[in-house]
């Protein structure tokens, strides 16, 4: 995680810098003395324990167990144990030296049925509380992510989730409920983590929980509208973040020393073709629905016009009163940055086949026109290595939303194996080594520029 956005700067002598920064030798002392390290996690993916402690299924308890020739597993059952273990995990992260650990709570593990009225478990309430005395024992910072897309499946089954506008509500009292819980300890909150990937993959590709989509964009989707339904559930998603952020801000516990905020999962985009005045504004487009999308509403109370124009009347649009609840509802800009993709005009969509993810004319292609790939990526996978990606990411975020902080929330690769690597190969672990050396070469560059800057 990185903190502050001040450092983050773009102009041209960074050429100038460049080869000096890149014979630099990188530690720790590079960077900024409030500058935080850390790791993170989200509940589904580690705790295990889905049916103790009192914990309801949740939609991937639901999704995984139903349909488990969709995921990459077949359930979360035992995951890596942290429910159990987290002691462990939480001494190997103080030898690693690390500052803070943002991880999310699981709803159905706090509020069973999803509606406070029904009642809080008590056993999940002091899971979290001991984790977080754990941690704070460990002098390492606890971040916390109210959502990171496991909501119960009882809220799924009655009215659809963060299909209806009923999850709001819900959703206010569960945030309610953790601030009041746990907002004496933790500082730094996250409300939903990646609306766009939850809401495209889960509702527009139906390969990821509610799994929903079209027949003829996945005919392993039971039921779906890849069409309409990404745009209804991203709306609703933001009405949550805002009912939460306004909870946030009214209660005591966190108040006055805390920080709340929306994270993002922003690819960087080049154009298919450099000279292409089409593709460069592909490319523009394509950050504006990454980014803008979530971004423009929890800063200026509304969609940016590109989205508005490009989803036409499938966007649906907010109240005065919503719109001014959303309004500077975001103490800080989360990022989750992992890859970048070129972006080429799309000129022609089959209107047979309406989908959200090519109702903004963008194609995303791996190589550029002259066949060059975007950078070097997993055998198997999606995450391709472009760390220029991250210091774009981070100027094109400083330049359109005036400065406002960032946390670097979530970076990282697995490592390039095809399964036929020796173990002793794959434990020397050069290909995750060299992804995270040259992100933080790209995030230091900009650190050292200001620096410079300061000092003339
Ligand atoms: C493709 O990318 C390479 C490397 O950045 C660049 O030199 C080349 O001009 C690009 N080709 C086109 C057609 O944009
Ligand atoms: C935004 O909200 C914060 C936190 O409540 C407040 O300190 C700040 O003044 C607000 N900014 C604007 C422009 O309303």
């Amino acid at each position: 995680m990185a903190r502050g956005s001040w450092f983050f700067i773009t102009l041209s002598i960074i050429s100038l810098l460049a080869n000096m920064i890149n014979s630099l030798k990188l530690d720790r002392h590079s960077f900024p003395d409030d500058f935080i390290f850390g790791t993170a996690a989200s509940a589904f993916q580690y705790e295990g324990a889905t049916n103790e402690g009192g914990k309801s299924p949740t939609i991937w308890d639901h999704f995984s167990r139903t349909y488990p020739e969709r995921t990459k597993m077949h359930n979360a059952d035992v995951a890596i144990d942290f429910y159990h273990r987290y002691k462990d995990d939480i001494k190997l992260m103080k030898e690693l030296n690390m500052d803070a650990f943002r991880f999310s709570i699981s709803w159905s593990r706090l509020i069973p049925s999803g509606k406070l009225k029904d009642g809080v478990n008590k056993e999940g309430v002091k899971f979290y509380k001991d984790l977080i005395d754990e941690l704070l024992a460990n002098d390492i910072q606890p971040s916390m992510t109210l959502y990171h897309w496991d909501h119960p499946q009882s809220l799924e089954d009655e009215y659809g989730g963060f299909l209806s506008p009923k999850i709001v509500e819900d959703f206010r009292d569960f945030a309610r409920i953790c601030f009041e819980e746990f907002g004496d300890k933790v500082k730094m909150w996250t409300t939903i983590n990646e609306p766009y990937i939850m809401t495209v993959a889960g509702y527009d590709q139906g390969n990821k929980a509610a799994g929903r989509c079209s027949k003829w964009v996945n005919e392993k989707c039971q039921a779906g509208d890849s069409s309409t339904e990404p745009y209804i559930v991203s709306h609703h998603t933001l009405l949550a973040h805002a009912a939460a952020v306004e909870e946030f801000r009214k209660c005591k516990k966190t108040s006055h020393d805390g920080q709340i905020g929306i994270v993002l999962s922003p690819r960087w985009f080049e154009p298919y073709h450099s000279d292409s005045i089409d593709d460069k504004e592909a490319a523009e487009r394509a950050l504006a629905f990454e980014i803008g999308w979530h971004l423009d509403p929890v800063i200026h109370g509304d969609y940016p016009e590109v989205v508005k124009k490009y989803a036409g009347n499938k966007l649906p649009s907010f109240t005065a009163e919503e719109s001014k609840m959303l309004r500077n509802s975001s103490d800080f800009v989360g990022i989750n940055y992992y890859t970048a993709r070129f972006a080429a005009h799309l000129h022609h969509i089959d209107p047979e086949k309406p989908r959200f993810k090519t109702d903004h004319h963008v194609e995303w292609k791996l190589t550029n026109h002259s066949g060059h790939i975007i950078g070097p990526g997993e055998e198997r996978g999606f995450l391709f290595s472009h760390p220029e990606g991250l210091r774009k990411v981070l100027n094109y975020i400083k330049e359109k939303y005036n400065n406002m902080p960032v946390y670097i929330k979530e970076n990282g690769i697995n490592d390039n194996d095809d399964g036929t690597k020796a173990r002793e190969e794959i434990v020397k672990d050069t290909f995750r080594i060299e992804y995270h050396k040259t992100h933080f070469e790209e995030l230091h560059k900009a650190i050292v520029l200001v620096l410079d800057l300061f000092l003339v």
